[in-house]
């Protein structure tokens, strides 16, 4: 099975932590500690934990197939994406804001003499799942029988279950993005406002969000999964990105799409109206070879 809070959506609250392991940590006392972090999962809150490859080396346990840390990518015209890898990322949702606070409040109680705290970003659901810019988010999302088939690695597979995981926080030029009229903010998303209607043909310009990221490779749809969520207060406002996929490559190509490093040499108009602040790679192991990895040795 993979880890339940993956494919339970709805949830209107969110935290997302991204943490380092401290050096003088007890890797066993760890295990323990993230056992309880896991056992805060209930009806009113899910929560994944998932490592980076060197969190996988520390906590002891074979490395995925492919895995790599998150390296900062220059893309054309100075757009820049960095790398601000982790070694363990915790993502807890629930449909209730209260239930956040305390999983933030008890589990950060947990792992404080163990893991340093790198990112702590809260999020929230925007009316009927929108980014803050008003566009729909996960309408492209792949569904049912297929979001398993493009997220998890196959059964039979080592790690099978499992999925590769990208964390980026995206902070919005809000103001700039308004000042242009809904018509040509559709343009820069590639779909309507209201209804979330992919642009077709012509009018789906070549340098919209979802050209840049809509991609095939070798005739195969190079298929992700989100679970983003906007976060916004006085200091800044965005999208804490979340993305699943079986595959590290499709992050890979897609972000590279964004930059203009492909052979279009077309980069996203998004990002002149967003930029990513960090960067990260995980994977999620299932809940069977979590269960295993967390047993103390
Ligand atoms: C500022 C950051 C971002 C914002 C505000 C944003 C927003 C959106 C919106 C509004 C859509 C159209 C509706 C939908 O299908 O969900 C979309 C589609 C999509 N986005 Fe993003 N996105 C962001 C970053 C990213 C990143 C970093 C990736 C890839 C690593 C990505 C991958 C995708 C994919 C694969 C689709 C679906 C394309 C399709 O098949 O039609 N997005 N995004």
């Amino acid at each position: 099975m993979p880890q339940n809070a993956i494919f339970t959506e709805g949830s209107t609250s969110a935290v997302f932590l991204e943490c380092s392991i401290k050096s003088a940590a007890d890797i066993n006392q760890l295990k323990k500690c993230l056992i309880k972090v896991l056992e805060m999962n209930s009806d009113q809150l899910q929560v994944l934990i998932s490592f980076s490859k060197s969190g996988y080396e520390k906590i002891g346990s074979k490395v995925p197939d492919g895995f790599k840390d998150f390296k900062s990518l220059t893309g054309i015209n100075h757009l820049k994406m960095p790398s601000s890898q982790s070694e363990i990322f915790i993502w807890g949702h629930s449909f209730s804001k209260s239930v956040i606070f305390d999983f933030v409040l008890h589990s950060k109680k947990l792992i404080n003499p163990f893991l340093t705290i790198d990112i702590e970003q809260e999020g929230f659901r925007y009316h009927d799942s929108r980014d803050i810019t008003g566009f729909v988010d996960g309408s492209a999302n792949p569904k049912g029988d297929k979001r398993k088939l493009e997220v998890l690695i196959p059964l039979g597979e080592t790690h099978e279950n499992g999925t590769f995981v990208l964390t980026q926080k995206w902070t919005h030029d809000l103001t700039s993005f308004h000042e242009h009229k809904v018509e040509e903010q559709e343009k820069i998303i590639g779909r309507t406002k209201e209804d979330s209607i992919e642009l077709e043909g012509d009018a789906q310009p070549n340098n919209s969000h979802v050209s840049s990221v809509d991609l095939k490779v070798d005739g195969e749809a190079m298929k992700i999964y989100r679970r983003s969520f906007p976060f916004a207060n006085t200091e800044d406002n965005g999208l804490f990105f979340l993305g699943f996929s079986k595959s590290i490559q499709r992050f890979d190509v897609q972000l590279k799409s964004m930059l203009g490093l492909s052979d279009d040499g077309i980069s996203d108009r998004l990002m002149d109206f967003s930029k990513p602040e960090s960067g990260a790679y995980y994977f999620a192991p299932s809940s069977k070879e979590l269960s295993e990895i967390l047993t103390p040795n």
